[in-house]
């Protein structure tokens, strides 16, 4: 971008006025100009039945006389319509529906959009041509951008449709470059030129030009087409990137279309049928506080029962504190909520006017856990209220083992809610690893003492046997369960930020529970789609001693991971000593400036040790050279660069064996001694057993290389007796590479 800005200013004959130089950052308008639609933008009737899509294609059929009609049919997205005029291939103006007849000139913020081509392609379009069709905010998009405007205490969007249609009524168009939005065409308005005879045809062609155009749209047959149709979409609907309120049927045939007309603002040729909808209203009936696994405390709304989107809600999230001030929630209040796919049911808004006499007061979060009675405190700037009692808090530890637990995780069947509930409140099981401990008699003993408590008769079976299968069965799932998959552990043991598709990437490119568990932090970058701050959560997570020994706890009570295997192959890119000083997020230390260092002092230990002087010697501007020598003054950032090089080395020698595919070092038999720098001996001796070599403990004739660290001893005055070749650590790496030296 600064390229072109720059080549623009320095040749303004050369810039054109669909530069995407123009495309953010141009002043506001003031105001929205008038634009008269010259084909009219219509709107759609429904069909809320079987029988309505019936009558409608029946209508159809009887009207033009013919059967077995072909109909485009195209999932209805949920968002704003909009037309785009282009005159000689050339985006000149667009426009929203307004009320048919004129809408708005939103020109400017239209060519914000990367969907909405400034340029057709190809060269047989029309030459004018006007295209229709949706603006939406993809569902991930609008999750993101609400997440982070709660964080920072701005104002949340309401919904997909009301983000995508606020979004492109800003009257600064550098707002509008700033909302995810995307764009569908579905078909066309004034036209002066020829085209296609069906509306699929010509949806395809509008692809061809570079418009997106819905690829789940499909030319489907008569009524029963139609429904199926409906059928299928209703199916995918919760797992769309994007919200639909129905589907769209149209028939495909042009010159029909137009013998049948229209009715009022409605076209006869086609019909919206419509889903069960995302949103309703329903009443608060109290508001509570939820601890989750992490101690995040999320106030919720328990809801008179609802069905929303054809599923029951009765709890609905309020996200936090300043959600709820934000939409002053009270308990009584009518509020509006909605489910989007698999996503939590949120309260979206109170419907003000339906507020009880008298006014209920305003919600204040408890000051106290409601489990566990610590304190609930909120970190420098962050949204959300936490549970200080970590794992004395039963709310946490509860919900750390009910994830552990969970189908996606460890699938341990049977392990519901309230044996989870008894077992922590009796005491049996504090952290995960002690589910592993759980024997028969644990199980009937805990039964029994929760029926005492309970004053619950003891299932003394009438039979006169102790009902024990249930305790069987539990047994057997926990035995079932030790034998597990490196993703699924990684997944279950609840890391903040680490979901399944994170926990499976981890699981691919390192492939071993105890590389992993090990990582310096900023590794973790490596893997695609890891950021700064999971990779932050990892290490912490393993930083912490207790997490440590939970993981040891669990293989020692037999959990396996049955799928370990070697890092990928793929690692081997970005494992250099630049992408580590940027991964590691040092001030001031852009990747041009640490490529740069790099090419000065090649060696991490060097760069550990440099003065000001030397890193300004090296090319670092001052100011980024105080930063980095400032940076690496604290003890634990050196120690990160230079276990982060270390590691980096030893993951290349993994990696790379994989591409040689073969056992370099087969036959051969090396001896260690000494202390190694860049790896532990215990790592170098694993790999070099991966490479197919054999590690000796003492040296003889047959031994191929003695590697020696720092201060070795008898073993090296041994090897230098027997004429053995001696290496030193850049020799090991050497080996661990595949080489031979
Ligand atoms: S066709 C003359 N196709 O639904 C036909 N509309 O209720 C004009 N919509 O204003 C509309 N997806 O905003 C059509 N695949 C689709 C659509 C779609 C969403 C919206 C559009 C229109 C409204 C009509």
């Amino acid at each position: 971008m600064r390229e072109l800005q720059a080549l623009e200013a320095a040749h303004p004959a050369l810039a054109t006025p669909d530069s995407p130089t123009r495309r953010v950052g141009a002043a506001p308008s003031g105001k929205f100009a008038e634009v008269r639609h010259v084909v009219p933008m219509l709107s759609l009737s429904n069909a809320f039945g079987e029988e309505e899509v019936r009558d409608f294609v029946r209508r159809i059929e009887e009207k033009l006389d013919r059967r077995v009609l072909s109909f485009s049919a195209e999932p209805k997205l949920d968002g704003l319509a909009i037309s785009l005029r282009y005159v000689q291939g050339m985006f000149g103006q667009g426009a929203t529906r307004g009320d048919g007849a004129s809408g708005e000139d939103v020109t400017a913020n239209l060519r914000t959009l990367k969907d909405v081509p400034s340029q057709l392609r190809g060269s047989d379009w029309p030459a004018v041509l006007e295209v229709r069709g949706e603006v939406y905010m993809p569902r991930a998009d609008f999750e993101r951008y609400n997440e982070q405007a709660r964080a920072n205490g701005g104002k949340v969007l309401a919904n997909p449709r009301n983000g995508a249609a606020g979004s492109l009524r800003q009257l600064d168009p550098r707002i509008t470059a700033q909302r995810p939005l995307a764009f569908f065409a579905y078909g066309l308005g004034e036209v002066q030129g020829k085209l296609p005879d069906t509306h699929s045809a010509q949806l395809a062609l509008l692809a061809s030009w570079g418009f997106p155009v819905s690829p789940l749209g499909e030319v489907v047959n008569g009524a029963d087409g139609l429904l199926d149709y409906y059928r299928r979409i209703g199916e995918r609907r919760d797992g769309l990137p994007f919200d639909i309120d129905g589907v769209v049927y149209k028939l495909d045939d042009i010159a029909g279309q137009r013998e049948m007309g229209f009715v009022s603002r409605a076209p006869r040729w086609a019909i919206a049928h419509k889903f069960p909808a995302q949103e309703q209203s329903t009443r608060v009936e109290a508001i509570e506080i939820q601890i989750g696994r992490t101690g995040a405390a999320t106030p919720v709304a328990r809801l008179a029962p609802v069905q929303v989107a054809g599923v029951t809600v009765t709890n609905a999230t309020l996200h936090n504190a300043d959600q709820i001030a934000r939409l002053d929630v009270r308990v009584g209040d009518t509020v509006i909520v909605r489910r989007a796919g698999d996503v939590i049911p949120e309260v979206v808004s109170v419907i003000a006017e339906r507020r009880p006499h008298p006014e209920p007061p305003q919600w204040k979060m408890p000051a106290h856990c409601p489990v566990c009675d610590s304190e609930l405190v909120r970190e420098e700037g962050a949204a959300a209220w936490r549970c200080s009692g970590e794992l004395s808090c039963p709310a946490q530890r509860k919900e750390t083992i009910r994830h552990f637990a969970s189908r996606r995780a460890m699938d341990i069947e049977g392990l519901g809610d309230r044996f989870i509930e008894e077992l922590s409140d009796l005491g049996y099981v504090e952290s995960v690893a002690d589910l592993y401990k759980l024997q028969l008699a644990d199980l009937l003993e805990m039964k029994r003492r929760a029926d005492e408590r309970d004053g619950t008769t003891p299932e003394t079976v009438k039979a006169g046997k102790v009902a024990t299968k249930w305790a069987e069965n539990l047994v057997a799932a926990i035995e079932r369960s030790r034998e597990t998959t490196l993703e699924r552990l990684l997944y279950a043991l609840g890391i903040e930020h680490v979901g399944e598709s994170t926990a499976k990437a981890i699981a691919q490119w390192f492939g071993d529970l105890e590389l992993i568990r090990r990582l310096p932090w900023p590794l973790f970058q490596r893997v695609p789609d890891i950021g700064g701050e999971v990779a932050r959560s990892l290490g912490h997570f393993f930083d912490q001693r207790g997490n440590q020994k939970v993981i040891d706890a669990l293989a020692k009570r037999g959990v396996r991971v049955t799928d370990t295997h070697a890092p990928s192959a793929k690692l081997r890119e970005g494992l250099d000593l630049a992408t580590l000083l940027v991964d590691l997020e040092i001030p001031k230390l852009t990747e041009l400036r640490a490529r740069q260092l790099v090419i000065a002092i090649p060696e991490a230990e060097r760069i550990a040790s440099a003065t000001v002087q030397g890193l300004v010697a090296a090319g670092l501007p001052v100011d980024a050279a105080e930063a980095l020598a400032a940076w690496l003054k604290q003890k634990a950032n050196s120690r990160l660069l230079l276990d982060g090089f270390a590691m980096q080395k030893a993951l290349l020698a993994l990696a790379s064996r994989l591409v040689a595919g073969a056992a370099p070092l087969e036959g051969r038999t090396i001896v260690l001694t000494g202390t190694l720098i860049a790896v532990t001996r215990e790592q170098a001796t694993e790999q070099l057993e991966a490479l197919g070599a054999k590690v000796a403990g003492s040296v003889s004739k047959k031994t191929s290389y003695v590697v020696a660290g720092a201060e070795a001893g008898s073993k090296l005055t041994k090897a230098r007796e027997l004429g053995v070749p001696v290496l030193d650590e850049a020799g090991l790496q050497q080996l661990l590479a595949g080489r031979l030296p």
